[in-house]
């Protein structure tokens, strides 16, 4: 399927400063894109230069195969909801989501279907006679979806739009987000800092971090075979185990001497060298009886319980580096007490620590 969106060895710069280097990246039709990474990597910069609110310093980007690098963003057919509301306060909901429509010269009639159409989508029909003033922040933020998805466009631009609200309110949106992208099958290109919401949401992640893309991949993907050292740390929470060793001949020996069979593991030919094993909290498993095959131990001292209700996370030494990994349910254990633990190498991650690539 051709790409609805298409960024070509894009640029963007702020006068001197190169804040996207050559960026590509294509997305399909219907697909919900979250562009992720920590605060100043680029996420709103790219967002904006897909709207055409900023221009790109060399690249291209094609939209439903035009050309628009240099069409004005009311050009584009794309519809944008940002961080900040921003609805107009003297203005009733109503009016809030018939605003652009009007300017745009749409006749009554379906000026009056698009917005009832809207409003049942988003649940907005008790609110439309009220003011901003009047609604709570995710009633606002509800309206400024709507005020983008009233508008005939396919491509939708959101530049972290619940990261204004509470914890509650943001779970119920991202829900609400989710639920109308699995209605009306458009496309969205999602950011934010926030790995639950990418988990969450997208069909697949772009992980970013300095203007570079890191790694381009379903949730599970990026999740469970991180490409480098900085995607296997920033997804995730807890966060992945490292633990660092020397590679050779399909062994890892970790610091304390810890000798790891690489079994199942696909190692590329003549691995070698300084290496960093990840695991993932719930790749570890308390070991009881005897090892089970194509499994490998770890000997864990306690250190500290955290209950966090329908699982436990155990925080631990393993080989010298502090770790943890998850029980169901309440699994409190002694402090200071030794327990072997095991995991399968070959559902590990496993990273050349020189380049941080995974291998
Ligand atoms: N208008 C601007 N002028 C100069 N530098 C900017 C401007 N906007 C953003 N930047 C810089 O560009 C980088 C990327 O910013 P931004 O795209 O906002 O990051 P993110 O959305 O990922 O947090 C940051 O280093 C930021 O300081
Ligand atoms: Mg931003």
């Amino acid at each position: 399927m051709d790409p609805i969106l298409d960024i070509r060895n894009a640029s963007i710069a702020y006068g001197q400063t190169v804040v996207v280097p050559e960026l590509d990246l294509s997305v399909a039709p219907g697909e919900f894109i979250v562009l992720l990474g920590p605060s100043g990597c680029g996420k709103s910069t790219l967002l904006s230069a897909i709207a055409g609110l900023t221009d790109l310093a060399g690249g291209q980007i094609w939209i439903r195969g035009q050309n628009v690098t240099w069409a004005e963003p009311k050009d584009r057919g794309i519809g944008m909801v940002f961080q900040s509301y921003a609805l107009y306060p003297r203005m009733t909901v109503e009016q809030n989501l018939s605003f652009g429509l009007k300017v745009g010269g749409t006749d009554k009639a379906t000026i009056r279907r698009k917005v009832a159409e809207t409003a049942g989508i988003l649940q907005l029909e008790p609110l439309l006679k009220r003011r901003p003033a009047d609604l709570s922040g995710g009633q606002r933020q509800r309206v400024a979806i709507g005020r983008a998805l009233v508008r005939d466009v396919d491509v939708f631009l959101f530049d972290e739009p619940l990261s204004n609200l509470d914890a509650k309110l943001r779970g119920e949106l991202r829900i609400e987000i989710k639920r109308l992208h699995e209605e009306l099958q458009r496309t969205m290109v999602y950011v934010t800092h926030d790995q639950v919401e990418a988990m969450t949401l997208a069909d697949r992640i772009v992980v970013m971090k300095d203007g570079h893309i890191q790694q381009v991949g379903t949730p599970a993907e990026v999740y469970g075979s991180p490409a480098n050292l900085f995607v296997a740390g920033f997804v995730g929470s807890p966060p992945m185990n490292l633990l660092a060793g020397q590679l050779s001949g399909g062994e890892l020996a970790l610091g304390d001497g810890t000798r790891v069979t690489m079994t199942g593991y696909p190692l590329p030919e003549g691995a070698a060298g300084a290496a960093i094993l990840g695991l993932r909290p719930e790749q570890l498993f308390p070991l009881e009886g005897a090892l089970p095959e194509g499994a490998c131990r770890l000997d864990a001292r306690i250190d500290m319980a955290e209950e966090l209700g329908p699982s436990t996370v155990l925080w631990c030494d393993i080989a010298g580096t502090r770790c943890c990994y998850s029980v169901p349910g309440r699994g409190a254990q002694a402090h200071g007490a030794e327990l072997p633990l095991f995991f399968y190498p070959g559902a590990a991650s496993l990273f050349d620590a020189q380049t941080g690539q995974r291998l």
